[in-house]
């Protein structure tokens, strides 16, 4: 019997039982995630063993997840998509602060804290850093009343919510800037640290070679009335991991000087 049905034929037939769809980009996301499925597949001549083996692991990502681990956002990060989604939601006019990932160890409802207070609830040592800087418009003018919240690890490169020896909401807080646009906080100097690499992303990382580190950094979502907000980091800029992110956040533009035990960053944002 002659095979005429071709892996072409195959992937319209599939492309167009989205058709019925009433939701249109729905229909358009699912389309072109088959499209790139299909030729991904083909590309690579996968085998049925490959295609079980990739989920297999995609399973055991899905069973690694809980109310804190999200060993989901670990993968979008380790293969650049949340880098690359970031680029494009925040398309921000030239001259605006460059944007990064948001990462996972975000949490709702940081304490507000006053300027110039330190972030630190539980001592773990490091070395004392203060920061400080001004959120301005385009045209460099100050906007007060914008909210600056920031998280960081602690000296020992875990977060509060991976470490049960730290106090909730340690090294984090939000600020609000004044009426020059300037906010400023004490801190310890961020360290490098290792995304959690204790489940299957970490486990595919070393089988290609990859390492799990990411650059000393702070991060920080600045947000006003009128202007559009702006996830970033903060990065130490002697950091031997800023030329190797596993997450591949990093921008030259956001790397300053931390050593001296002050740094100074300021914030540029658009108006919405
Ligand atoms: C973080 O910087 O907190 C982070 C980002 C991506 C993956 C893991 C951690
Ligand atoms: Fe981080």
């Amino acid at each position: 019997m002659t095979r005429n049905f071709t892996p072409e034929q195959h992937l319209a037939e599939v492309l167009a039982s989205f058709d019925g769809s009433t939701d249109d980009r729905l229909a358009e996301v699912s389309r072109a995630a088959v499209r790139h499925l299909h030729a991904f597949a083909a590309e690579v001549g996968l085998s049925r063993e490959e295609w079980f083996a990739g989920i297999q692991f995609l399973t055991a990502v899905g069973q690694m997840c809980d109310d804190v681990r999200q060993e989901f956002i670990l993968l979008s990060d380790t293969l650049g998509v949340s880098m690359l989604v970031e680029m494009l939601d925040q398309d921000g006019s030239d001259g605006t602060t460059e944007p990064t990932v948001f990462g996972p160890f975000h949490v709702d409802g940081a304490p507000p804290r006053e300027n110039g207070d330190s972030i630190i609830e539980t001592e773990l040592g490091g070395d004392p850093l203060v920061v400080e800087g001004a959120v301005r418009d385009l045209d460099g003018a100050p906007i007060a009343g914008a909210t600056v919240d920031v998280w960081q690890t602690a000296a020992n490169g875990l977060y509060d919510v991976q470490d049960a020896d730290q106090a909730p909401m340690n090294c984090r807080g939000v600020f609000t800037t004044d009426r020059d646009g300037r906010y400023a906080f004490r801190t310890v100097r961020p360290v490098d640290y290792t995304i959690p690499d204790d489940g299957p992303v970490g486990a595919w990382l070393g089988a290609v070679g990859r390492h799990p580190w990411r650059p000393a950094h702070i991060h920080l979502v600045a947000a006003a009335d009128g202007f559009v907000p702006i996830t970033t980091h903060l990065f130490d800029a002697t950091s031997e991991y800023l030329g190797s992110d596993a997450v591949f956040g990093v921008r030259e533009s956001l790397a300053v000087d931390v050593a001296s035990g002050s740094a100074r960053f300021d914030v540029v944002l658009d108006r919405s």
